[in-house]
Parts: C-alpha cells; sequence; structure tokens
C-alpha cells in the first residue's frame, strides 16, 4: 500500500470513508466488512489487489493468483469467490466479506474459534481462505456429511495437509447449529 494513499475523510463507530489519493484512472466504491471505501485503481487489478494493497486488508491471502487453491476466498454477498479470479470494478456496492470481518468485535466468528481448537492449520496461509469458505458453505447450505463436507471444500487447498482437523473444526460448528436449531 502506498504510504499516505489511505485519507480517512468520515468516521464514526460503524461507518468508515476512506479517499484513496492516487491517480489512477477510474474511481468506485467498495463496500467492505460493512465499511464503505472510495478508491481510485485501474479496471484491471482484481478484488484481491485491490484488498490487499489499496485496502491494506492482509488476512485474504495471495497464493496460485490463478484461482487454484482458494487462499484467496472472500464472500460476495454471502457467496464465495477467489477475489484473484474476479475485477475490483465488477463488485460496485456488493457486500464483501473477508477474514477481517468475521469476528464481532473482540469475539471471534464460531468457525475461527472451532480452528483454533481443533489446531486445524500447520503454516496458516491457507487459513483465512479455508475459513471464509467454510462461512460461505455454511450459510449457503450446511452440508450434511463429511463427504459432502469435503467435496464443498475441494477448492481450498492446504500443503500442510492439515485436512482432518479442519473438517473436524467445520464439523463442530455443524453439529453447534444442528444443536441451536432442536
Ligand atoms: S490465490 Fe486465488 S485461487 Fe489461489
Ligand atoms: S496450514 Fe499451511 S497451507 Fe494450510
Amino acid at each position: 500500500m502506498e504510504e499516505n494513499s489511505l485519507a480517512a475523510i468520515a468516521s464514526n463507530s460503524t461507518r468508515q470513508e476512506f479517499k484513496i489519493l492516487s491517480s489512477q484512472e477510474v474511481e468506485i466504491s467498495l463496500n467492505v466488512n460493512n465499511l464503505c471505501y472510495s478508491l481510485k485503481l485501474e479496471p484491471r487489478v482484481t478484488l484481491l489487489d485491490a484488498l490487499r494493497e489499496k485496502l491494506g486488508l492482509m488476512g485474504t491471502k495471495k497464493a496460485c493468483d490463478r484461482g487454484e487453491c482458494g487462499a484467496c476466498t472472500v464472500l460476495i454477498n454471502n457467496r464465495r469467490i477467489n477475489s484473484c479470479m474476479t475485477l475490483a470494478v465488477m463488485h460496485i456496492d456488493a457486500a464483501i466479506t473477508t477474514i477481517e470481518g468475521l469476528a464481532e468485535d473482540d469475539k471471534l466468528h464460531p468457525l475461527q474459534t472451532a480452528f483454533i481448537s481443533h489446531d486445524a492449520f500447520q503454516c496458516g496461509y491457507c487459513t483465512s481462505g479455508q475459513i471464509v469458505s467454510a462461512v460461505g458453505m455454511i450459510l449457503q447450505e450446511p452440508p450434511t456429511s463429511e463427504a459432502e463436507i469435503r467435496e464443498k471444500m475441494s477448492g481450498n487447498l492446504c500443503r500442510c495437509g492439515a485436512y482432518p482437523n479442519i473438517i473436524a473444526a467445520i464439523q463442530d460448528v455443524l453439529e453447534e447449529i444442528e444443536n441451536a436449531a432442536i
């Protein structure tokens, strides 16, 4: 991120707006984690690069940068997407959620807590993508078996092979949801 590239022009406890000071080609606004950002960028900039390099949201990871690993997963209107494979300008006014937007104040999202309790990571590089992807999967349609979890999470690769613990963490949260519904 360029130094001094972000200038807060308005803020309160629930909403902030930023003006990006640069000489790029188009000016757009993005709604990320319930904050509205106004930024200037070239139309060819991916959503992933906009999040990381323009907004400083480094939790969304860049690995393959070609749609193969899922490390860059974010939610667009609660649906999962590889942010390296889509342009920022295509998501004006959509509700974008990144790993930074899952916790509420100091309270982690249940999937974040479950990943910690199940030690569902080693290097951690894939973890934000895994968690955001699992959140999107559950929001869309909770899986009903381990095989379904594996299939629906198959777009998120883990080079450390933490899959058994990742599955266990997701199963824990699904169980919580099921128990809460009884
Ligand atoms: S970095 Fe986007 S899918 Fe790998
Ligand atoms: S924890 Fe290292 S790549 Fe998944």
